[in-house]
């Protein structure tokens, strides 16, 4: 395992917004008002329109967004081959890079692999599942790992409804996880979804919709966290 950077006690979740949600006409902005709402990771969700339907970012983007916050850039590899992409997205300034056990590339380059060439750049490693993915298929990665992704949407979009059964792989998860490996969750999380999920043993929110598409920001971001006021 590397020197995990992901530094808050475990017992408080970390906020990690989807700048897929921003305004991508002012993404430098949305990169630092993420910063000024309190979130912990800023989440860069990468497509290849082969992996999944859509198109999204690249490392030049990955390099703006480096100098537009401080924010650890949490990088979401939904690609067909990650191993591909490891050093452009290390130079642009990843803090944190997570690809998926289902991508064909693996075939050829082991994930366990591809894991450890993340962490010899000093990088946090994570492994991501699909929906409809075993959590038993993660066996052999488990003990490496820095990080595990649940899919609780099919990835691809913005905005669509969280899948209740995918609770079920959080808490098998989290029975298996040793307690300095993080164990997040992407796709429709607003406050509620995001109870459910922490009570699950998740401990990182990726949350896109639910942060940027909302008036008050920094009070999503408390709530999603359960930061609630007192009195
Ligand atoms: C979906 C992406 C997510 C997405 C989450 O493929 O991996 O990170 O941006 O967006 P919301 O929170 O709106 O479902
Ligand atoms: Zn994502």
């Amino acid at each position: 395992m590397s020197n995990n950077i992901f530094q808050r006690p475990p017992h408080l979740p970390l906020i990690a917004p989807s700048i897929l949600a921003a305004d991508f006409g002012r993404l430098a902005e949305e990169a630092s008002d993420a910063q000024r709402i309190g979130a912990d990771l800023l989440h860069v969700d990468v497509m290849d329109g082969h992996f999944v339907p859509n198109l999204t970012m690249g490392p030049d983007i990955v390099m703006a967004l480096r100098r537009a916050c401080s924010l650890m850039l949490d990088v979401h590899l939904m690609v067909s081959d990650p191993q591909d992409f490891i050093k452009p997205f290390v130079d642009a300034g990843a803090g944190s890079i997570t690809f998926h056990i289902e991508a064909p590339g693996l075939k050829q380059f082991g994930a366990v692999d591809l894991i450890h060439r993340i962490q010899d750049h000093g990088l946090t490693a994570g492994i991501c599942l699909n929906p409809e993915t075993p959590p038993e298929s993660l066996s052999g990665v488990l003990p490496v790992v820095d990080l595990v992704l649940v899919m609780s949407v099919h990835p691809g979009f913005t905005g669509q409804g969280f899948i209740p059964e995918t609770l079920d792989k959080v808490r098998w998860l989290r029975h298996r996880l040793q307690p300095n490996q993080r164990l997040s969750i992407d796709g429709g999380i607003g406050i509620r979804t995001a109870h459910d999920a922490l009570e699950a043993g998740a401990d990182v929110l990726v949350a896109g919709a639910a942060i940027f598409r909302e008036k008050d920001r920094a009070e999503a971001v408390r709530l999603l966290r359960g930061d609630y006021p007192r009195g």
